[in-house]
C-alpha cells in the first residue's frame, strides 16, 4: 500500500505577507540566522519573539538545537507553538530539529532565504545537526507546517550562494524536467537572476521535490533520486574539508561536479547516449558551474569505496538515463 504524504507548500511575491500566513497561530517563536537580522523587519514579524543563532556547519550541532530547546522554554513555549525557521538549510535543519525535540515535538514551519533552501533543504522535512565533522547524524524526519518560499528574499543572496542553489536546481529539472533544465540554463547563462526571472523556476522545482518526498517521505525508494550528484559531491566535500582546503567547492558546486560523475558514469554502464557528459559540461560551464574535480580523482574513488563498504558492498547510485529521466542501480 502506498500512503502520501501531503508536503505543504505557499508562494509569495512579498516578504510582509508572511505576517498574514502566520495568523492562525497562537505562539509563535521564531529562529532565524543572526546574518539576516539587517533586514528580518522585512518580514513584517513585530511583535513575535525571536532567537537568532550562528548558522554554520560547524555551529550545527546539538548545542545549538540545546540553546533553542532552553530558549524556547524560557519563552513559555507550550505544546501549541509553532516554532518559524528563517535562514538558509543549516538553520531550517537546527530549527526543525530543535523543534522535533522540543517537549517531544511541536510544529515548526520553515521559511527558507537561500536558493538551495528554497529549492530543496527547507522542504521535505529532514532536520538534524551534526556530530564533529559527521553531516546530519543526529535528526528526524518531521514535516513541517508548511515552507513558504519567497523568492525577492534571494536579492541580497551572494553570488557563490546562488551558484550553490543553481545547482540544486537543474539537479531537480534532470530528474524530470527537460524543458525546465533549459530554461534554467538559459537563464543562468544569461546571467539574468533577477527573482521575478526565477520565480516560475523555483516553484516547480520546489514542487517536483515536493512530489518525491510526498511519494516517498523515508527514503525507502523514489526520493534517493533526490541525491543525484551527491555520492561524488560529498567526496568533495569530504576531501576539501580533511585537507583544509582554503576556499573550498559550496555544497551546491560539489553537486554539480558530481552530476557530470554520473553522466560520465552513465554513457559507461551504456545507461544514457555519448554525449550527455558533454553537453552537461557544457551547460554547467555556461552557468558558472564547475565542472571538474578540484580534487585526485583517487582519492574520491577512495571514499566513494568507503562508502560502499559501510553499506555493505554496493550503493544506491542515481544514474542519468537522459536530461528528464534518471535510473538508481547499484554502483
Ligand atoms: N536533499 C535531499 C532530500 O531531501 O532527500
Amino acid at each position: 500500500m502506498c500512503f502520501k504524504k501531503k508536503i505543504k507548500l505557499y508562494f509569495s511575491d512579498s516578504p510582509g505577507a508572511l505576517k498574514r500566513r502566520l495568523r492562525s497561530y497562537k505562539q509563535v517563536f521564531v529562529v532565524y540566522d543572526e546574518n539576516l537580522a539587517p533586514w528580518l523587519p522585512k518580514l513584517n514579524l513585530e511583535g513575535k519573539r525571536a532567537f537568532s543563532i550562528v548558522a554554520t556547519e560547524e555551529n550545527k550541532n546539538i548545542k545549538t538545537a540545546y540553546e533553542v530547546c532552553k530558549w524556547l522554554l524560557e519563552q513559555g513555549a507550550d505544546r501549541d507553538a509553532v516554532v518559524v525557521a528563517v535562514g538558509g538549510g543549516v538553520t531550517t535543519d537546527i530549527a526543525g530539529f530543535a523543534a522535533g525535540i522540543y517537549k517531544r515535538g511541536i510544529r515548526y514551519a520553515n521559511v527558507p532565504t537561500s536558493l538551495v533552501g528554497q529549492v530543496d533543504a527547507g522542504i521535505g522535512g529532514k532536520t538534524g545537526v551534526n556530530v564533529s565533522s559527521f553531516k546530519n547524524m543526529i535528526g528526524l524526519i518531521k514535516q513541517p507546517e508548511f515552507t513558504w518560499i519567497c523568492p525577492a528574499l534571494l536579492e541580497t543572496l551572494p553570488e557563490k550562494d546562488f551558484l550553490s542553489g543553481s545547482a540544486e536546481l537543474l539537479k531537480t529539472f534532470i530528474l524530470e524536467d527537460r524543458t525546465a533544465y533549459e530554461e534554467a540554463v538559459d537563464l543562468l547563462s544569461a546571467s539574468n537572476r533577477k527573482p521575478d526571472a526565477y520565480g516560475k523556476l523555483i516553484e516547480e522545482a520546489a514542487r517536483i521535490k515536493a512530489r518525491v518526498v510526498g511519494k516517498d517521505e523515508k527514503e525507502n525508494g523514489l526520493r534517493r533520486v533526490l541525491n543525484l550528484g551527491h555520492t561524488y559531491g560529498h567526496a568533495i566535500e569530504w576531501y576539501q574539508h580533511v585537507h583544509g582546503e582554503e576556499a573550498p567547492l559550496t555544497h551546491g558546486e560539489a553537486v554539480a561536479v558530481g552530476i557530470i560523475k554520473a553522466a560520465g558514469l552513465s554513457e559507461k554502464r551504456g545507461y544514457a547516449a555519448a554525449g550527455l557528459e558533454a553537453k552537461l559540461r557544457d551547460d554547467f560551464h555556461r552557468c558558472g558551474l564547475p565542472v571538474d574535480c578540484p580534487c585526485p580523482e583517487e582519492a574520491l574513488e577512495e571514499a566513494v569505496s568507503k562508502d560502499k563498504k559501510a553499506e555493505g558492498g554496493k550503493i544506491n547510485f542515481v544514474f542519468i538515463e537522459k536530461i528528464g529521466k534518471v535510473r538508481i542501480a547499484k554502483l
